[in-house]
């Protein structure tokens, strides 16, 4: 992780201890560095210099207000899946003329909240959608900017939970039906074709399926063009994969040849729409260990961070390093990790060797993408507070949520 590193045995985010930050706002607790975010987003800004693109954040990777705002600030766009991600980008002060609306079921009432705020494009995903929208848009007078999402039918070869464009995923219009759903719209009269969208799907280690989505979509985009239909741009759904353990994630500078090779000499837009590559290597997850307890078999490490807090493993298999934030000189022991959750499949991490005892501190890194995102209250767990750091600044951008939160909105009945 970048920016993370030791000074004197003990763990620094930037130049911010991350046992002072423990000691003043206590754990579980989300920590992010800013340089680490805007490094990232350069990252992609170089990748896509001299081509006209857009960097559009994926909200759903982390979409707190301040991380939300300092990409804002950065310029990037945003893509959204939701009314209320859509509402969380106008409130950190992002601009509706950059967002782009992705996902399979757009309702009514978001369609409406999204025309009225200005978004840049729909990415339409089914016929039925189209309808949908042509129809709400018509009822507000507005023309509704579209693009279509195709489904490329490539093997992103990642996690099957998070491959989006094989036929056999719920996601986009197949390609081949994309041709016949461009000419259905062109004839309505509140929808205005702007683009073609795909995505197939995140923690991509390997960028040749990139390349032959890329390759599927732009044959499509010069086909409709002989048709008398020309896109404005060309969304290349999400970003890269990250490190966790052992992956080698795909080179910056191959991305890049991608996209350059493709893209030069033509007119289109390029969008993008990273979001694990943002901000996952920016965040860790810091957690004190409550109990040591020796099992027959082996040893739990049980910490206050639980799956309500990180997802991931829970969810995924997926592996986040976990590091003691004080090295010691205690010999490591073979352990579980794991939260204090009711549930068998509530871990951070298993068959890991840490030297730690009860009290100490440890740090879950790469936790800044899916993680707070995908926080719950399942046991009835306060959401964890997070914190940015910049250089040797502390910024507080959620308080930990306390009980009255916990239970806002909720009623007895009188009975
Ligand atoms: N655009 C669309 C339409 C997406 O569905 C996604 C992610 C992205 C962009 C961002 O992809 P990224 O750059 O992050 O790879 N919860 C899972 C990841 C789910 C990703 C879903 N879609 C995890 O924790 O691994």
């Amino acid at each position: 992780m970048n920016h993370l590193h030791r000074k004197d045995g003990r763990l620094f985010l930037e130049e911010v201890s991350l046992e002072e930050l423990a000691r003043l706002y206590g754990t579980p607790l989300y920590v992010y560095s800013l340089a680490a975010l805007s490094e990232a987003y350069g990252r992609y800004e170089q990748a896509l210099a001299g081509l006209p693109h857009l960097i559009c954040y994926a909200v759903k990777a982390n979409g707190s207000l301040a991380i939300l705002q300092h990409f804002a600030r950065l310029g990037a766009g945003f893509d959204i899946v939701s009314g209320g991600e859509l509402a969380r980008v106008l409130a950190a002060g992002g601009e509706a003329g950059k967002v782009v609306f992705s996902g399979v079921g757009k309702t009514a009432a978001e369609m409406r909240m999204a025309l009225e705020a200005g978004i840049r494009c729909f990415n339409v995903e089914s016929e039925s959608e189209l309808e949908r929208l042509n129809r709400v848009a018509g009822e507000l007078g507005r023309r509704a900017p579209v693009s279509f999402r195709v489904n490329p039918d490539v093997d992103p070869k990642t996690h099957p939970y998070i491959s989006t464009g094989l036929r056999q995923n719920k996601f986009g219009v197949p390609i081949s039906q994309a041709p016949a759903l461009y000419r259905r719209a062109v004839e309505m009269a509140n929808v205005e074709i702007l683009g073609v969208d795909c995505h197939i799907g995140s923690q991509l280690t390997d960028l040749s399926p990139v390349a032959d989505a890329l390759d599927r979509v732009l044959a499509l985009v010069d086909s409709l063009a002989a048709d008398g239909i020309q896109l404005r741009h060309v969304d290349i759904g999400g970003g890269i994969g990250i490190r966790y353990r052992d992956e080698t994630p795909p080179d910056m500078a191959q991305y890049r040849e991608i996209l350059q090779s493709r893209f030069s000499g033509r007119r289109e837009e390029i969008i993008v729409e990273p979001g694990r590559s943002l901000v996952g290597e920016a965040g860790v997850l810091l957690t004190r260990v409550e109990y040591i307890k020796p099992g027959e078999d082996k040893t739990f490490v049980i910490v206050d961070a639980a799956m309500n807090d990180l997802m991931r493993p829970a969810l995924y298999d997926a592996f986040h390093d976990i590091v003691p934030v004080a090295e010691s000189s205690r010999p490591p022991i073979a352990c579980d990790v794991v939260g204090p959750v009711c549930e068998t499949g509530d871990f951070l991490g298993l068959g890991r060797h840490l030297a730690v005892e009860e009290g100490g501190l440890l740090a879950v890194l790469s936790a800044g993408a899916y993680g707070m995102s995908m926080s719950s209250n399942y046991n009835s767990r306060p959401r964890a507070a997070e914190v940015v750091v910049n250089k040797n600044e502390i910024h507080l951008v959620r308080e930990r949520e306390n009980m009255e939160g916990l239970m806002a909105g909720e009623r007895l009945v009188s009975w």
